[in-house]
């Protein structure tokens, strides 16, 4: 259960609020950013937050520039896209510490907005090295959390502050990340499926331990399906396998079957002949599998099995792709995943950036039900790891 305080319970009205957000988003080469699922998320905290008379001091990293100023992580971009978003102008700061920086933090008043350049610029960031936590909170009188992204990560900015400014609370998002992820965990609506997908199995190991105390079926798609489906002997060409993994896919098949949990594996796939957006290829079935074939997609039969569960369940998660989707020819299988949870009336709920990629590009993110912006963090709750931006926080009373 949800036990933190949250930016309901305090006072932020002229207060200098440190708020640190998690808007780590894909930027290209000109400065346009090609994401905006995280700006946009943290929008109803910031917008409380302005609402109530803060003095906002935002806060986030970006990318890993390993302690090291880096022109092109520099959040200058998300500062003039925050503040289109907003109707306001988001002051831009030249750094995340120092006497300049604390000066426009001084300076702001209530309902202004602040945001502080990539805290990973220094490398106390990362360190959470307690006197670079405390440069950070003397910018400010509260502290709120609503990077969930970033709640798995013990660093300065997202739990060393947490212990120096009290109350340390959270923002909206992270509640919602939280709620959503903790009630689907505890108490699911039946028949509750997890849809598993991603390059490697190694990645998931604890993820599908876990998921095996909590759900009815499992279907598993992407590279991961190739290691499992060659553990119990099925050719697989040269799609990608985790050879070592092997032992350790078939001891997750026999969890499974001790705990009644359906396991899915794909039965066809779209098969090519490299790993190449406009290679050739061909649909085959299990005992089809060409040697030189890689698996790159779920194929249509699959396909159909998995519409039909996703049909029938009540509460979905879904983790990563079912095959390469950032390559059109081998998408249909995630879209399709996509579009079945669209149309079910089910509790969806989206973690993991490739997937969250997928539901915006078939535009469907409105008709699911909580699509999370964590993708380490969300794993790592879902693994039932204490998360600790999240523990730093101040209990409710
Ligand atoms: C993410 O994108 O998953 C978060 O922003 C955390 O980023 P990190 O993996 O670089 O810590």
């Amino acid at each position: 259960m949800f036990n933190k305080q949250t930016i309901e319970d305090i006072v932020v009205t002229d207060k200098r609020v440190f708020c640190r957000v998690d808007f780590n988003v894909p930027i290209d080469k000109k400065g346009i950013i090609t994401d905006d699922t995280r700006i946009r998320a943290a929008l109803p905290t910031i917008s409380y937050l302005i609402g109530n008379g803060a003095r906002l001091i935002l806060a986030s990293h970006l990318g890993r520039p390993k302690g090291k100023h880096d022109p092109s992580a520099s959040l200058a971009p998300v500062a003039a896209y925050l503040g289109a978003l907003l109707g306001q102008q988001v002051i831009m700061a030249p750094d995340c510490i120092g006497a300049e920086t604390a000066a426009l933090a001084e300076k702001l008043e209530s309902g202004q907005v602040m945001l502080l350049e990539n805290v990973r610029f220094h490398s106390g960031e990362t360190d959470n090295d307690p006197a670079f936590a405390a440069q950070l909170a003397t910018l400010a009188d509260v502290y709120v959390n609503d990077a969930f992204g970033t709640a798995h990560r013990a660093h300065a900015s997202t739990e060393g502050i947490a212990h120096i400014i009290k109350p340390a609370v959270a923002g909206y998002l992270m509640q919602n990340e939280l709620q959503y992820l903790g009630s689907a965990l505890d108490n699911p609506q039946r028949p509750f499926i997890a849809i598993l997908g991603g390059a490697k199995v190694s990645d998931k190991i604890t993820v599908i331990e876990k998921l095996l105390e909590k759900v009815d079926s499992i279907l598993i798609g992407g590279g991961m399906a190739y290691t499992f489906l060659k553990a119990q002997g099925v050719s697989v060409g040269s799609s990608l396998v985790e050879e070592d993994r092997l032992t350790m896919a078939l001891d997750l098949l026999d969890q499974a079957r001790k705990k009644n949990v359906s396991i899915f594996l794909p039965d066809d796939h779209l098969v090519a002949e490299n790993f190449a957006a406009d290679s050739p290829f061909t649909m085959v079935c299990n005992d089809q599998f060409p040697a030189a074939g890689m698996g790159l997609d779920i194929g249509p039969q699959t396909i159909t099995t998995y519409q039909k569960q996703i049909a029938s369940a009540r509460t979905v998660l879904w983790n990563g792709p079912m095959g390469v989707f950032e390559f059109d020819a081998f998408a249909k299988g995630t879209l399709a995943v996509a579009e079945a949870l669209a149309a079910s009336d089910c509790l969806s709920i989206i973690g993991g950036g490739d997937s969250v990629a997928a539901v915006n590009k078939a535009k469907l993110q409105d008709k699911m039900t909580h699509i999370s912006t964590g993708g380490g963090a969300s794993l790592e709750f879902l693994e039932g790891k204490a998360l600790p931006g999240v523990v730093a926080l101040s209990d409710k009373e």
